[in-house]
């Protein structure tokens, strides 16, 4: 009796043994994928949202801070892009005015990484200074569009620029001075916002094909506005009286104040041969009544366009890095024509 208890123990323990070493004591962390494994997994493209691929319109909310609110351009780029948020039906447009301030672009960036939203479409007051915010926005997996003007950042950490080619606008100024001014002659420049893509590149094309018989003589900013381009034309009218044939100037806004000042101080139409940029229904107005002789155009209706590619992005599609506004330039001869027509 006592052997067989002793027996049984015996046989109890090792059928014991045996089943612990089968089942492990307890499930062993997953181990890390073979590398090769990690590789053939389609990789989700950076921004890509979580309802990649198949993420819709009602699926985005998009961030979009405003630079403000100085011309009539900037008016027609954001209804823009508020009425296409509407007609798409997005979820949430984030908008905000930073009126013309970088620091408060930068503020309202941050607040939108913060909310997670899928996609930022940045109008860069300045062209530098947004290397740190945009790395954020990177880190954060958010895609940057930038819109309209352009920004010195790495163009790693943006996905796309949208926009005119400011250089070509002035080249195209500078094009139509030199036929208003086959002789030469003295001009001067009311230019836009200091250190803006828009202002730098306007600049740097207009001085790249002007005549060389043609001086500027002066340049000054204006601001993109009516309200600063009137005294800075008051001012050069004051200082070079009777010395100066044309203006170069970087927007219809300022273009408009400086006919203001212009006719305050005696001038008729075509005095001064005028070159303005934008192609607003005031500066078709002001052609109309001949004090525009060339007007180029710069394209603010940049809403569908900007949405496609927020779209896309949300969904891991590439775009393309640089996506330049196709423009032309618009003259007094179908001005009045054109008019009725103009969407801005
Ligand atoms: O960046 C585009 C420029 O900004 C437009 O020419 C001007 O009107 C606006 O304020």
């Amino acid at each position: 009796m006592k052997t067989s208890k002793v027996t049984f123990f015996v046989v109890a323990l090792i059928v014991l043994s045996l089943l612990a070493a089968c089942t492990p004591a307890a499930a062993p962390a997953q181990p890390a994928a073979p590398a090769q494994q990690q590789a053939a997994a389609p990789a989700k493209a950076a921004g890509a949202a979580s309802c990649a691929p198949n993420c819709t319109y009602k699926d985005m909310v998009l961030c979009f801070p405003q630079l403000g609110a100085e011309s009539d351009w900037r008016t027609a780029n954001t209804a823009s892009m508020k009425d296409t948020a509407q007609q798409l039906g997005i979820k949430q447009l984030i908008f905000s005015d930073a009126q013309q301030h970088q620091e408060n672009q930068i503020s309202a960036i941050r607040s939108c990484i913060q909310q997670g939203v899928n996609v930022i479409a940045l109008p860069p007051v300045v062209e530098t200074g947004w290397d740190a915010v945009l790395t954020e926005a990177k880190n954060a997996n958010i895609p940057v569009i930038v819109v309209d003007r352009s920004v010195t950042a790495d163009p790693s950490l943006y996905a796309a620029h949208l926009g005119s080619d400011m250089e070509i606008e002035g080249q195209r100024s500078a094009e139509q001075m030199n036929k208003l001014l086959p002789n030469g002659g003295t001009i001067v420049e009311l230019s836009g916002t200091t250190g803006s893509g828009a202002a730098v590149g306007r600049a740097k094309g207009f001085r790249e094909k002007l005549n060389p018989n043609i001086k500027i003589i002066d340049s000054q900013t204006g601001n993109f506005t009516r309200a600063e381009g009137k005294p800075v034309m008051e001012a050069f009218l004051k200082k070079y009286a009777g010395q100066i044939q044309g203006a170069f100037i970087h927007n219809d806004d300022m273009a408009i104040g400086a006919i203001e000042a212009m006719k305050a101080a005696g001038l008729k139409p075509g005095d001064l041969k005028v070159v303005s940029v934008d192609g607003t229904r005031g500066g078709f107005q002001a052609m109309v009544d001949g004090w525009i002789q060339a007007d180029v155009e710069c394209n603010p209706l940049l809403g569908p366009q900007v949405f496609d590619n927020a779209l896309k992005l949300m969904n891991g599609v590439a775009v393309d890095k640089n996506q330049l506004t196709n423009e032309s330039v618009f003259f007094p001869d179908k001005a009045q024509e054109l008019l009725p027509t103009r969407k801005y």
